[in-house]
């Protein structure tokens, strides 16, 4: 199901943070919508590069931050990353045929909840060790 931004949901605090959720959000329900809307196998695969692309760009700036900033739990979220990138890759390697559709929307479904817990919980937990006061 497509993730509605808000900001009191989804708001960290941090804005290159913020805008590059926001913009994932926005891809990953483009994509969703693309499938639904039976576009061309073309079309949903160009959307995903576009989502992936976006994942990995931001997945490093985190990392990058927690690097930078010596966050002990890096490890752990680095690992958070990787599972997801690795699985959204495996979801681009399969067709998107009309048989297959059924598990790819099930595949969005896990994505959307993953973002959407992964924000509020491994993400809002360094901001917070960032600035306690946030
Ligand atoms: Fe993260
Ligand atoms: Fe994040």
């Amino acid at each position: 199901m497509a993730i509605e931004w808000n900001e009191r949901v989804f708001r960290l605090g941090v804005d290159d943070i913020d805008a590059d959720h926001h913009r994932k959000i926005e891809a990953l329900n483009k994509v969703e919508f693309l499938i639904e809307s039976e576009a061309e196998a073309s079309v949903i695969a160009k959307a995903l590069d576009e989502l992936i692309k976006r994942a990995a760009e931001h997945f490093a700036r985190e990392e990058e931050l927690m690097r930078r900033t010596r966050y002990p739990a890096l490890d752990k979220h680095i690992e958070l990353h990787k599972e997801f990138l690795e699985r959204l890759s495996s979801l681009h390697a399969s067709s998107f045929s009309a048989e297959k559709q059924t598990d790819a929307r099930a595949e969005l479904d896990f994505f959307s909840d993953w973002m959407s817990v992964h924000i509020q919980n491994a993400d809002r937990n360094y901001v917070h060790w960032l600035h306690p006061e946030r």
